[in-house]
């Protein structure tokens, strides 16, 4: 016997119900948000990765050397092949220009509850648009997709941090520019490290200045109002008033989206992806529990970085499916599925045939409709048409080949009709509208 490999989940239909109920509501709130869909390889140039996504995904990837020596990955997530994407066709694409995908990422993690090494997500991305407009676009749509799937103020939060935010304090602190990705980067595993970690860490980087710049972080982290914030950044200084205008912008953006309830201001969110430059944010249990169900923010340099030529501003984020499948089951809003046909044929041996020519009309008419493979006797054949779980059974005995006819049977109060072949379609529909028929 295999098993699967670590990290790696089967989808037996119930399972792959589940992540279709998902993924319906994912297309369908992005389409409502004027978002297109599109789609990209799997498997990519490992090039693509190193350096644009941040030594902690490096870690992470599934490479190998393929069979013409080139040196390859499997997409740990997708932001680096968007921006590949979009920058090779940056004239021709109307701005803004807004995406979305539903596709399969890998990541070589220690497989624990809401991680896995194979897991899904929805991305969606706002490219060729610098107001902060976009990023508000995006939290609203991460909103409505949540309270879609039946979420509300009590079970989710947003919370909402600014890379500007933190360059411009770290610039206070003496942080010059070549030191700050890394102090970023120490700033953003200290929520997962012990204390003394992060001071070495920091330490490496700013020799002698390692337990100062700890204390003055903590501090910055601790900022949860946008009042705290706006005193900590002292208006007077034209960068620091550009900041606090760009957060009583979103702020206001997403209060008229509605979107306010959700959101908490948390300088603690730095992200770990190395090409945020501006408003970033992670979406969590409101428990605070748990792995982030979401995470996003602006990379406005991206674009540039892998293309050398295209300068174009972006910001998005991504939704992965197995924190939230687990967020949504505990709280009971993943939907139980009907998994069985509309219809069970149930034929004698002469009238099979003639019966299997019912079914092909009534699957043409969109009813899911099932019947014995082998010949069986009608017993047998009711029995069957009970354990699959069908709302009506389609009769066709030798009376009904005769008069062209065809009963219907109600298999729930076991009340029957006869209808004429030809009227079966319409039939059935007058059933489908009254609502007795249920696809899954
Ligand atoms: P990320 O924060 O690395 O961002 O991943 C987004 C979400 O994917 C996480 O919040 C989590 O739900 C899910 N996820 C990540 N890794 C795993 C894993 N090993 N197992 C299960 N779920 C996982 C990004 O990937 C960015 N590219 C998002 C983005 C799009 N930024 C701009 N546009």
């Amino acid at each position: 016997m295999f098993d699967t490999l670590p990290g790696f989940r089967d989808f037996p239909p119930e399972a792959c119900s589940r992540r279709n109920h998902l993924f319906r509501v994912f297309r369908t709130v992005a389409r409502a948000f004027d978002f297109k869909e599109y789609d990209a390889p799997v498997l990519e140039p490992l090039d693509l990765y190193v350096e644009k996504s941040g030594a902690e995904i490096v870690g992470q990837l599934f490479h190998f050397e393929d069979k013409g020596n080139r040196q390859v990955a499997l997409r740990p997530e997708l932001t680096p092949t968007l921006a590949r994407m979009v920058a090779a066709r940056a004239n021709s694409l109307p701005k803004p220009i807004k995406w979305f995908n539903v596709g399969e990422h890998f990541r070589y993690e220690r497989p624990q509850k809401g991680r896995g090494r194979s897991f899904y997500q929805f991305n969606a991305d706002l490219l060729g648009e610098s107001a902060i407009a976009a990023d508000a676009e995006l939290i609203a749509l991460l909103v409505a997709i949540f309270e879609t799937l039946g979420l509300g103020v009590q079970d989710f939060k947003i919370r909402l941090s600014d890379r500007n935010t933190w360059i411009f304090l770290l610039e206070e602190l003496g942080v010059s520019e070549e030191i700050r990705p890394a102090v970023l980067n120490a700033i953003d595993k200290s929520e997962r490290r012990k204390p003394e970690q992060t001071i070495e860490s920091l330490e490496e980087t700013m020799p002698g200045k390692g337990e100062f710049l700890w204390d003055k972080i903590q501090e910055i982290k601790k900022i949860d109002s946008l009042d705290t914030l706006i005193a900590r950044l002292k208006s007077g200084t034209q960068k620091a008033d550009n900041i606090i205008q760009d957060w009583q912008n979103i702020t206001d953006l997403l209060k008229a989206h509605g979107a306010d309830s959700y959101i908490t201001i948390d300088l603690s969110i730095v992200r770990g992806l190395a090409y945020y430059t501006g408003f970033v944010y992670e979406a969590f249990e409101a428990s605070g529990k748990g792995r982030a169900l979401a995470g996003g923010g602006r990379y406005d340099h991206l674009l540039k970085k892998l293309s050398g030529n295209v300068d174009m501003p972006a910001c998005g984020f991504a939704i992965g499916d197995m924190t939230l499948s687990d967020c949504l089951e505990s709280k009971g809003l993943l939907p139980q599925y009907v998994m069985a046909p509309d219809l069970y044929l149930i034929a004698g041996e002469e009238e099979k045939k003639h019966g299997i020519s019912l079914v092909s009309k009534a699957r043409k008419g969109g009813f899911s409709t099932a019947y014995s493979l082998k010949s069986c006797g009608f017993g047998k054949q009711f029995k069957d048409a009970g354990k699959s779980g069908a709302r009506y059974a389609l009769i066709l005995g030798s009376k009904e080949l005769e008069t062209q006819n065809v009963k219907i049977k109600d298999l729930r109060n076991a009340s029957e009709t006869t209808v004429p072949q030809k009227s079966l379609l319409a039939k059935l529909e007058e059933f489908d509208t009254e609502g007795g028929i249920q696809s899954a």
